[in-house]
């Protein structure tokens, strides 16, 4: 799936660093474990414990390394289910889906106004809609709560078509996905991957809808094209890709056992299982919560509510959930101690220390963001606890293997770099 920073590309390289300093049958605690490709990785050799503070995140890491198999009777009848669902909520919400389809197909001819659907879609808000629009909205909104339908509520029109938004929240009808009756992981994981696959905007994050108008305020017909091509893309055939994709991976040898905590809880309560450490934690001053926290909502079940626009009480923007996560290594005034919490938890233990830096997978294309810590910096750190610190940088060839290894080298500004540290 499209996770800022996942490391995919440099699987080789780090499961070898981190396998090479656990012993056989001790844990590997993979600290902030993201998109769960790593700690899939790693569940081939040891034992994985992955963590991270965002709820998609178990959800996708146990999907990845214990895929629960649908077979085609299976799929048939959640497909089935949420068929249902749909026949049944549609009639109540045929106004808005109409508005939208007449919007949409004359989007090319009359873009101004398909930009103004995209940013005053949310149901949940009436602020600068049109006439037509406000009452689709109005008419939609009881039988949406009804049924529970927080997908279309929240994100309808905005992230997603209304229709797409609907096939969302059929298909977490059909698995009985909710907040205290949380649906297995594979089939919650499938609906995360076509979420992911039906936003429009690059990078397939959530951090704002795409801006559909230049800074004079004309919509872009370019930017316009491609969000009505995105809305043309089917949810349930995703859908369905997703659960072949997930059927399709080799089972892991070793356990992988997923939760949603902060790293200085689970780092409080280490115990002699844990063989090695991984860590790679976010880098940027952008939040991981703010770029997928529709993510989050389908991870969590439940109604996230909105923050809203400062100053006003108009929904924010990107329709953030109300209370998200602040990561202290996005704050410049706490990183340096979320850095020191690692490194003295690790060296308290006696555990070898893995950790990531990455020169790139921050911010946007259209906003590239800087480091909050330098490399120098971090190893000074690490120096400062650890008996020793080795620097490796990774080649960014297709094999990504260790380009070389350096002891406090100038390390190419450039690398993708792997921090070990031994206690
Ligand atoms: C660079 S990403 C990890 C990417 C991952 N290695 C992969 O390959 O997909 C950093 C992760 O740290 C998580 N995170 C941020 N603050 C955290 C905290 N306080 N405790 C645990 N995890 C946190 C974020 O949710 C994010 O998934």
């Amino acid at each position: 799936m499209h996770y800022l920073g996942n490391k995919t590309r440099y699987l080789d390289p780090i499961v070898s660093a981190v396998t090479d300093l656990t012993p056989p049958a001790r844990t590997v605690l993979d600290l902030f474990a993201g998109s769960g490709v790593v700690s899939r990785e790693l569940a081939h050799y040891r034992p994985v414990l992955a963590v991270d503070i965002q709820a998609y995140s178990a959800v996708l890491a146990s999907a990845l390394s214990h895929p629960r198999r649908y077979d085609l009777p299976a799929r048939r009848q959640i497909i089935a289910t949420a068929l249902r669902w749909l026949e049944q909520v549609r009639p109540s919400v045929s106004a808005l889906l109409e508005y939208e389809s007449a919007i949409t197909n004359g989007a090319l001819d009359d873009p101004q106004r398909f930009a103004m659907l995209v940013e005053h879609g949310s149901i949940a808000s009436l602020d600068g809609t049109d006439l037509d629009h406000a009452h689709a909205k109005t008419t939609a909104q009881p039988a949406l709560r009804a049924a529970g339908a927080t997908i279309t509520r929240y994100y309808g029109g905005v992230y997603f078509s209304y229709a797409q938004a609907l096939d969302l929240d059929a298909l977490l009808f059909a698995i009985g996905h909710g907040p205290t009756t949380p649906s297995d992981s594979t089939l919650v994981a499938s609906i995360l991957g076509t979420a992911s696959d039906l936003v429009a905007t690059v990078g397939s994050h959530f951090a704002q809808p795409t801006r559909l108008r230049d800074k004079l305020g004309n919509a872009k017909p370019n930017a316009v094209a491609q969000v009505v091509r995105a809305r043309e893309r089917p949810a349930i055939e995703a859908f369905e890709r997703w659960l072949q994709k997930y059927s399709d991976l080799d089972p892991v040898k070793n356990t992988c056992t997923a939760i949603t905590s902060d790293f200085r809880t689970v780092l409080n309560t280490l115990d002699d299982s844990v063989g090695a450490i991984y860590a790679d934690p976010p880098y940027t001053r952008d939040h991981y919560s703010r770029f997928y926290h529709v993510l989050e909502t389908i991870a969590l079940g439940d109604d996230p509510g909105i923050t809203l626009s400062p100053g006003t009480n108009a929904p924010s923007r990107g329709l953030y959930r109300t209370s998200r996560h602040q990561s202290p290594f996005s704050i410049r005034s706490e990183v340096d101690n979320a850095f020191d919490a690692v490194f003295s938890a690790a060296y308290d233990r006696n555990i070898p220390l893995v950790l990531s830096y990455s020169p790139q997978g921050g911010g946007t294309r259209a906003r590239p963001e800087t480091r909050l810590m330098t490399i120098e910096r971090i190893v000074q750190r690490a120096n400062e606890q650890f008996r020793s610190v080795e620097i490796r940088t990774i080649d960014d060839s297709s094999h990504s293997r260790f380009n070389r290894t350096e002891l406090h080298g100038n390390v190419p500004t450039h690398a993708e770099v792997l921090v070990i540290a031994r206690p």
